[in-house]
């Protein structure tokens, strides 16, 4: 196969990670006889530095002219005082809805050799966790209208959170999708009791179960559904919800499983195009120190193989790779807790021991 992949290493970890991202690509590419092209692009706050802005208008055009974008991470404290709609994270908004990403996935499974790291009770996480959340990613609070308005109460701030039926409609049927090749379940998360846009997302959710009749549905409020993922994380198979609340219950998965290091995510437009990008930031504090955790980055990669190119094979073979290292005892720092028989290795390290594996 040939492939055109746009590289957007950002800030941060960003760059380190994606490096290594792209490593694991390329050991594919020479075992599996396909042939991939990386563009490299810039976007985020080193776009800021570089351009003046976060997102250059070549950055979308040549991602639209690739078949998958794979993303770093974007900011940092150097940029934090910039106006809301200068910060290196309206590049990533900018990509999203650019590229109408609609759709973001985000699996968050605990590899059996991480139990430790996972901070409930062994007998809360017994038999492993495996769940999806499934993201609206270019909708609600995060694009609707926001301003700054004086009133007598002084300066009055205000984002809109706003859904429209083809917005639920459309993020529905990749859940129930999603959940009819997993464990049949889906659970939407919403704030019904009090949201006008939850009671329509809640209506909206409910006609399309009905399409299909093989997956369980259930509809959880988005404050119980945070409590509930503490308590018995397994009861979720796909959990599906808006942009604002995937965000937050996202890094919540992340933390069950031992470490935001270790969650991909995949932000899919319809047909086969997507961006993949790990779960956590640009992490400035650890920034070029050769200490972060690259497998976030590789899964996204694995995850581009298996939803943008259908190459599960190589997909399976990347997890599989992702495991041995762990089994083999070799752990980042956000991982390692001085178990006997691992091993602390930095990000390049960890990452060429990945490669041998493969
Ligand atoms: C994420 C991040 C982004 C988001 C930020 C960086 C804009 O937290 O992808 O989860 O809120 O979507
Ligand atoms: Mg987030």
């Amino acid at each position: 196969m040939n492939a055109r992949i746009a590289v957007i290493p950002g800030d941060g970890i960003g760059p380190e990670v994606t490096k290594e991202a792209v490593n694991v690509l390329k050991v594919i590419e020479e075992k599996f006889a396909h042939k991939f092209e990386f563009i490299e692009l810039d976007a985020g706050g080193c776009a800021i530095d570089k351009y003046g802005e976060c997102l250059p208008k070549e950055t979308v055009n040549e991602c639209k002219k690739s078949d998958a974008v794979l993303l770093g991470a974007v900011g940092g404290w150097q940029w934090d005082n910039l106006p809301g709609n200068q910060r290196p994270e309206m590049a990533l908004l900018g990509l999203r809805k650019e590229l109408n990403l609609y759709a973001n996935l985000r699996p968050a499974m605990l590899f059996p050799s991480l139990a430790n790291a996972c901070p409930l009770k062994p007998e809360i996480i017994q038999g492993g966790l495996d769940l999806l959340v499934v993201r609206e990613l270019t909708g609600g609070i995060y694009f609707g209208e926001k301003g700054i308005k004086n009133t007598d109460m002084g300066k009055t701030a205000y984002d809109i959170e706003q859904y429209s039926e083809t917005e639920i409609r459309r993020i529905a049927h990749t859940a129930f999708s999603m959940a009819k090749v997993r464990n049949k379940s889906v659970t939407s998360i919403d704030k019904a009791n009090v949201l006008e846009s939850s009671r329509l997302w809640r209506s909206v959710v409910t006609e399309v179960a009905k399409e299909y009749p093989e997956i369980k549905l259930s509809h959880l409020y988005v404050d119980n559904a945070a409590m509930q993922l503490i308590r018995n994380p397994k009861q979720f198979d796909v959990i599906l919800t808006s942009n604002i609340f995937g965000d937050i219950l996202s890094d919540e998965a992340s933390q069950i499983v031992g470490s935001i290091g270790m969650l991909p995510s995949a932000s899919l437009a319809d047909g086969n195009f997507g961006m993949y990008e790990p779960v956590h930031g640009s992490a400035p504090d650890i920034a070029g120190q050769n200490k972060a955790n690259p497998m976030a980055a590789i899964l996204s990669a694995a995850m581009m193989l298996s939803y943008t190119f259908n190459l599960t094979n190589e997909a399976n073979a990347i997890e599989t790779a992702v495991n041995s290292v762990l089994e083999k005892g070799y752990r980042t720092a956000d991982l390692f807790c001085n178990e006997e028989n691992t091993t602390l290795l930095g990000t390049k390290a960890i990452s060429s021991v990945l490669c041998s594996l493969l």
